[in-house]
């Protein structure tokens, strides 16, 4: 049996981030994992990669210029007809961007001599991980730690079956051969939202059947309204309250009933999302037998160092606590390689950023303003429409603002939401801002280039201290 310092099972953002980190300090390392791509082979690169971050987001782009084509290229007098999808090559540029990314993994293992191997783990007795290889043989591998990164899948419910045909989960939405005619999405949280704009701007009649009576509710409200009321303009038909009761296919289509305030409802529709949360994947991993401690949800319980009860052995990413997010999970990922290599790594679970790619995207970081009032905190807030900042004018893209929170005594940034053009790369300024504990008043005293989107950060900074220039 091959003993290493440290194997990790997983190997998605959480698992190859903290496999190359401790490559990279010395460690031997092994990570193991079982993602297949759509032709059967192995993959590296875990959800993100393969069926999560990465292709939405090619699709969600792909999907921005054919409708930009169809409906805004005219605005800027640029005259296009005949404008057509070819659905088709829209999935096989997003497959090759996922072959690359996840193919770019195996090279950066390489280059770390990180060792990979191919199967399903699961604990065993003394820090060892048994691996069930390709053809159902069994590989026993010992370590002297042990990092647990084996990720989340969709929530699965009793009375709802994706059968990846007619009704899928977010794996099926982002492989249609065809834009179904009608689409209904069951729940309106991030994947319903993201890949429910995708299928609308390419032609979808969308209907989102949200549980909750908001929509996006844990989010700033002034942003989650104004992002229901645009998503609604674009014609994506958001339905709140909504209790599913049966969906059943047909011979054709998928009938969905379901239970509002009006009472029961009828949908016929081509196909169905279901996008109703996901549950980390802790069922195979022999927790019980080893002892490793589960939470009533699911989740592998963990201190705010990523350590298990068990000596030695981590878990990290969608498996624990907090957000199911990439960057969140590769944060923990090098946090716990640097612990094991001696070094104190850290997260700091305040500032870890948030981003919903709709059309205009919504960014987050830190508390929102209801949170605060919870809390009993005292703040000041900054808002700042786009349509008062001329780089959005140039771009014929003004929906959308920037609000800021701070500290009413101290100034501190409290929270920082953006609905907006670009909202994803807006917000790194202010999570560095952040960390560094600024105040509005540092960004306010900070040149932003003219003219750029930025500048709205700079006066919804001037806005908390009432001194905005430009409105
Ligand atoms: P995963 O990426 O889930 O990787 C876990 C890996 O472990 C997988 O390869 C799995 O097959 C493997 N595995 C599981 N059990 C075993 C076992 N017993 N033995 C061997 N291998 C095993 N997050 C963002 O931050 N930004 C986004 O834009 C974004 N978009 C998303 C879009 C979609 C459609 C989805 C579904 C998710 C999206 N996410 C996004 C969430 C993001 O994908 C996850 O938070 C992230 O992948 C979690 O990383 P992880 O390493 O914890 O687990
Ligand atoms: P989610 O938790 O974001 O949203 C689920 C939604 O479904 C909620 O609005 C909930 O009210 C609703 N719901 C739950 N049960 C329901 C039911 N039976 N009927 C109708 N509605 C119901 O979960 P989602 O969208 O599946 O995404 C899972 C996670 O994946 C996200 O929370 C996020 O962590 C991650 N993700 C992140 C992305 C990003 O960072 N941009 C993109 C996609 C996913």
């Amino acid at each position: 049996m091959q003993r290493y310092d440290v194997a990790i099972i997983g190997a998605g953002p959480g698992g190859y981030v903290a496999a190359i980190r401790c490559a990279q300090l010395g460690l031997s390392t092994i990570c193991i994992d079982n993602m297949r791509d759509q032709n059967g082979d192995p993959s590296l690169g875990g959800v993100c990669l393969n069926v999560g971050c990465i292709p939405s987001k090619a699709l969600l782009d792909s999907s921005e210029q054919f409708y930009s084509a169809k409906h805004h290229l005219t605005d800027h007098g640029v005259k296009c007809s005949g404008v057509e999808l070819d659905l088709a090559t829209m999935m096989a540029r997003k497959n090759n961007i996922v072959k690359t990314l996840t193919g770019g993994i195996e090279t950066l293992f390489m280059k770390n001599k990180v060792t990979w191997m191919h199967g399903l783990g699961r604990l065993i007795a003394n820090n060892q991980v048994e691996v069930v290889l390709e053809d159902n043989s069994t590989k026993v591998v010992g370590a002297v730690n042990i990092i647990i990164a084996t990720g989340s899948t969709p929530t699965a419910h009793e009375d709802i079956v994706v059968d990846g045909d007619r009704i899928v989960d977010s794996t099926g939405a982002l492989a249609f051969d065809e834009v179904p005619k009608r689409l209904a999405v069951i729940g309106g949280g991030v994947i319903g939202l993201e890949l429910g704009s995708v299928w609308s701007r390419l032609g979808s009649k969308v209907v989102i059947l949200n549980r909750g009576k908001k929509l996006l509710s844990r989010i700033e409200q002034t942003v989650a309204k104004e992002a229901h009321r645009l998503l609604q303009k674009q014609g994506v038909d958001i339905r709140l309250g909504a209790t599913i009761k049966e969906v059943k296919v047909t011979k054709k289509q998928v009938a969905v009933v379901y239970k509002d305030e009006e009472g029961e409802q009828k949908l016929q529709v081509d196909r169905v999302l279901v996008a109703t949360g996901r549950q980390p994947n802790t069922a195979g991993l022999n927790a019980e037998a080893v002892g490793l401690n589960i939470d009533e949800k699911g989740y592998i319980e963990v201190d705010e160092h990523c350590h298990t009860n068990l000596p030695n052995v981590y878990a990290v990413g969608d498996v624990v606590r907090g957000p199911m997010l990439a960057h969140k999970a590769s944060e923990e990922g090098v946090s716990v390689a640097e612990q094991i290599a001696g070094q104190s790594g850290h997260v700091n679970y305040q500032t870890i950023p948030w981003v919903i790619y709709t059309s205009p995207e919504i960014a987050w970081v830190g508390k929102t303003s209801q949170q605060l009032e919870d809390e009993g905190v005292d703040f000041r807030e900054g808002v700042f429409p786009f349509k008062a900042n001329g780089r959005a004018h140039a771009m014929n893209e003004t929906d959308g603002m920037v609000k800021i929170l701070s500290d009413a005594k101290y100034d501190r940034i409290l929270g920082v939401h953006i609905l907006g053009p670009h909202a994803s790369e807006l917000i790194a300024e202010v999570v560095v801002a952040m960390e560094f504990n600024a105040s509005a008043e540092d960004i306010a005293r900070t040149v932003h280039a003219h003219p750029t989107l930025s500048e709205a950060m700079h006066e919804a900074a001037l806005a908390v201290d009432k001194r905005t220039i430009h409105i």
